[in-house]
């Protein structure tokens, strides 16, 4: 991975001139919009290029995709990772796509590029992609189910995008593309252009020459992924949230019939399933919940438990504090409570200890805190159940 530190991106990235009330109040969730040289310098400033993303998707650990055909042809296929150069020499010159998901877990110091889009919560941002595309290169005309931010980083893509489009898909296993698509809207963008797209637009980059590109991508957790972890967490109750009863049963007209009393009892008992802000269930299954959502990794305890005095003597040392990258941390105020949610783990924390944890960049600033006996043994906590990193040795 790159030495450099990964430099953080200008105020006017992401939005440009637009001012974040604008973009909530016009676009956000509402329609597509691209805005030009938000951070023109990004060519030569860039903390990835084309070759350390190859180099990363040598790497087993990285959710790297290998995308290659035309929307003309429609010879769609999909190879999926570590790749290595041998595999981009079979493909040519043209016509494909490397595509690695979660680039700055990988790259942590890409982390701070998130700080910029602290206009949104925190919960709702997910990951960085990052895509090479050899000229020509394309994943195909199709709809997301979440928002995004594509972000012209070298190179240039031509974008197209239809709000309405015809939704059948093309016959592929492994592939989304849309069979039929008719652009309503197109633009070309060069470095440092970013095109942002709410959920269900469908949309169709081409590269007009090598050219990469980086994708802030918005989480949009389902109905029914909540409602199954909702299940989840009833199951792991001693109640299991509680049986069906109809104490006021009268006689069966007929035993083979689900009567409309039944249903109509169902209903109620359903509708009560949803934990609610009283008792602050809601709160914290959704706490517990959004830090483990669809998470590539879970955190690991140390090989060697870490005790007090070894933390003590670290935190006097000034040693260096790192946040897991591929941990959440997330906290609410419950009541006068901080409630600190790190990867499906509920603590009580010091409200500005838990504002700290919960920024994106790698390392904690603990230098901007005053360290209390009750963030020692939050920390110690974290270390010990691998949210937190530090290196003794
Ligand atoms: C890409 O970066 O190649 C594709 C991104 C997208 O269309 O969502
Ligand atoms: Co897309």
């Amino acid at each position: 991975m790159p030495t450099n530190n990964g430099l953080a991106p200008p105020s006017s990235f992401p939005l440009g001139e637009l001012s974040s009330a604008e973009f909530l109040r016009d676009y956000w969730q509402k329609k597509p919009v691209v805005l030009r040289q938000v951070w023109p310098e990004i060519e030569h400033q860039l903390p990835i290029d084309a070759d350390e993303l190859a180099g990363l998707a040598t790497e087993a650990s990285a959710d790297s995709r290998l995308i290659s055909g035309s929307f003309e042809q429609q010879d769609w296929q999909v190879r999926y990772g570590p790749f290595q150069s041998d595999d981009y020499i079979a493909l040519g010159e043209e016509n494909w796509t490397l595509l690695i998901q979660d680039v700055e877990k990988h790259y942590p110091p890409l982390k701070s590029w998130l700080r910029s889009f602290n206009f949104l919560p925190g919960w709702r941002l997910d990951d960085i992609m990052l895509s090479f595309a050899a000229s020509g290169g394309s994943v195909g005309p199709h709809t997301d189910q979440y928002d995004v931010f594509l972000f012209q980083a070298s190179g240039t893509r031509h974008w197209q995008i239809a709000e309405q489009y015809n939704p059948p898909l093309l016959e592929h296993e492994e592939i989304k593309v849309l069979k039929n698509f008719t652009a309503e809207q197109e633009w070309e963008l060069n470095p440092g252009d970013l095109l942002y797209l709410p959920p269900g637009v469908a949309h169709f980059g081409v590269a007009t020459e090598n050219c990469l590109s980086y994708s802030i991508g918005l989480r949009t957790p389902s109905r029914a992924e909540m409602l199954a972890d909702l299940a989840e967490w009833y199951s792991r109750k001693e109640d299991q949230g509680g049986r069906y009863a109809d104490p006021d049963l009268v006689l069966a007209t007929d035993s083979g019939e689900i009567d409309s009393p039944s249903i109509s009892r169902m209903e109620k008992f359903l509708q009560t399933s949803i934990p609610t802000t009283e008792g602050a269930t809601l709160q914290h299954w959704f706490g517990d919940f959004i830090t483990r959502y669809r998470l590539s990794g879970s955190p690991a305890a140390p090989d060697k438990t870490i005790n007090q005095t070894d933390l003590t003597q670290a935190l006097s040392d000034k040693r260096p504090i790192y946040r897991n990258p591929w941990c959440r941390f997330f906290w609410q105020k419950i009541n006068d409570t901080t409630f600190l949610y790190a990867t499906g783990t509920t603590l009580t924390c010091d409200s500005n200890f838990a504002h700290l944890l919960c920024l994106p960049e790698d390392e904690l600033k603990l230098d901007q805190l005053k360290i209390t006996p009750t963030i020692v043994a939050v920390i110690l906590n974290l270390l010990n159940s691998g949210h937190l990193l530090i290196d003794l040795d």
